[in-house]
């Protein structure tokens, strides 16, 4: 009995060596392919509301310049993410660090912005930044 549960054991390793990496790997894929697109395009649906706030007011200018370089360091970020774990290789440290700093940077400049004319839009914006960072979440935890 011990004897063939062993068999039967070891010949799972050889086999499930072989299948599990393929279709954990298929899987992976997939997830972070979707955890990218949301990324991608909750960070564009952001840098479209950030476009459409009136940037007459030069501080409101200023910060939406900010926003908008953040917004831009996401999406590289998460592309160079992204091609590492398609490529076999855990994502670069600086990657992931340039992914936080690029959310964290649009939504501190969001919150600067003063003008109440731009309140909807900015809400709508940070909700967008918040959405893409928890996608971005997933892509960290889920895209080995
Ligand atoms: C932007 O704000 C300025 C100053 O408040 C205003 O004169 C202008 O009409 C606004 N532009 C738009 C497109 O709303
Ligand atoms: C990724 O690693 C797995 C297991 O180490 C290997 O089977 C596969 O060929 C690798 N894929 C690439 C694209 O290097
Ligand atoms: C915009 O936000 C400011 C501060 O939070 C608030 O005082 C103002 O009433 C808001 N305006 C609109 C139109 O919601």
């Amino acid at each position: 009995m011990a004897r063939i549960s062993s068999v039967v054991f070891s010949l799972c390793i050889a086999a499930c060596a072989l299948a599990a990496p393929m279709h954990r790997r298929q899987i992976g894929d997939l997830d972070c392919n979707l955890a990218r697109l949301k990324v991608v395009s909750d960070t564009a649906a952001a840098q479209t509301l950030v476009g459409q706030i009136n940037t007459t007011d030069l501080a409101t200018a200023s910060a939406v310049g900010v926003a908008q370089a953040g917004l831009n360091s996401i999406n590289s970020a998460i592309e160079d993410i992204l091609t590492a774990v398609f490529a076999n290789q855990t994502s670069p440290a600086d990657s992931r660090n340039q992914l936080e700093q690029g959310l964290n940077t649009a939504n501190s400049a969001l919150l600067l912005i003063k003008d109440p004319s731009a309140n909807a839009t900015v809400s709508a914006a940070r909700a967008k930044l918040l959405a893409a960072g928890a996608a971005g979440d997933q892509v960290l935890s889920g895209c080995k």
